[in-house]
């Protein structure tokens, strides 16, 4: 395994090439599960180094030339879609990006004769995002390319989980022992499901705020603490994580009325403005002001959330990186 010229990729020496998940000689990222917590640290190191690449005045390093990379986002995406395509070309891969409304999708065209027909094209990796959970892994059955899950359904966003980790470390300086709070509709959210499994691996506590109506049944056995009061949560917690409402997923009988869902378990202004403590605000966006957030302690808080946006190119560069590997193959040849 050799290690890529830090010169030319403008990445620290220090960084390791472990493969993630593998499927022969294929790597992919489908799971929070497919890494230990050594992976994760090892990404998220890897990422501040790429961060640094994103403040030069030329923000591009020639570590994947040559390399060709195509977003399939199969459900809409503003953040995810945007920091994989500049993540790619950062690192000087071709990329290719399109989405269902442009595609032969809306003709009709199924998954599996998109993916052999992007295949055919020889690309080294697919980075989806798709409605139906299981459809990452699905792919990799079709695709001899790297796979990389960008969310899919209600199942996992683990890139989404990976810069939140990075941004909680990053303005907290440290992981484990962390106290993190997640509210909202745990029951739809990717996002959430995702950030359970990685904080439980690095060592955070997870105390999830939600009306039982928004919790999948048997969440107690991801190793997490419940409860019904954003109150109770903002006392404890170091770091207070906002879910969206998903509007186009939940319908309202979840809950009484959105003005309800707001008044137990949003961040008003009273209940920010109430407390001496103030715990890191993290949302993964998009935002329902005035839902689970009130606008003006959107606006406060919004350092933290294009920070959390700005850390996605980052660490979508350093999972391209490692599945990828540098111009010669860096972590196994395909
Ligand atoms: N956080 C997130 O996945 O946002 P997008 O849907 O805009 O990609």
């Amino acid at each position: 395994m050799s290690t890529p010229d830090p010169l030319k990729t403008g990445v620290s020496k220090t960084l390791k090439f472990d493969p993630l998940m593998h499927s022969g000689t294929r790597r992919h990222l489908l799971s929070i599960n497919d890494l230990s917590s050594e992976d994760i640290i090892r990404l998220l190191d890897s990422a501040r180094s790429f961060a640094e690449v994103s403040k030069r005045p030329v923000k591009k390093v020639p570590a994947l030339r040559g390399k060709t990379i195509v977003n399939m986002f199969i459900e809409p995406s503003t953040r995810t879609r945007m920091s994989f395509e500049l993540a790619a070309k950062r690192l000087s891969a071709d990329v290719v990006t399109f989405t269902a409304g442009a595609s032969s999708i809306s003709k009709g065209e199924s998954l599996k004769d998109t993916a052999k027909t992007i295949v055919a094209m020889g690309v080294d990796a697919v980075v989806i995002r798709h409605s139906s959970a299981g459809a990452p892994r699905l792919l990799t059955q079709w695709v001899d390319c790297s796979v990389i899950n960008a969310g899919d359904g209600m199942h996992e966003h683990p890139t989404q989980a990976l810069l939140d980790l990075y941004t909680m470390r990053e303005r907290l300086g440290k992981l484990e022992g962390l106290k993190v709070a997640i509210v909202g509709d745990i029951d739809h959210s990717r996002v959430a499901r995702s950030n359970i499994l990685a904080l439980n691996k690095v060592g955070a506590s997870v105390l999830l705020v939600a009306p039982r109506s928004l919790l999948p049944a048997g969440i107690e056995e991801m190793g997490v603490e419940i409860t019904g009061s954003i109150d109770e949560a903002l006392q404890w917690c170091d770091v207070l994580y906002l879910l969206r409402i998903q509007l186009e997923r939940v319908s309202e009988s979840r809950f009484p009325s959105l003005r309800e869902y707001t008044l137990q378990y949003g961040l008003t202004q009273t209940r920010w403005s109430r407390l001496k403590r103030k715990p890191l605000v993290m949302h993964p966006g998009p935002m329902n002001r005035g839902v689970e957030i009130a606008s003006v302690v959107a606006d406060e808080v919004e350092p933290v959330i294009t920070g959390q946006v700005a850390a996605g190119v980052a660490v979508r560069m350093a999972v391209l990186y490692e599945l990828l590997g540098g111009p010669t193959g860096v972590g196994g040849s395909d």
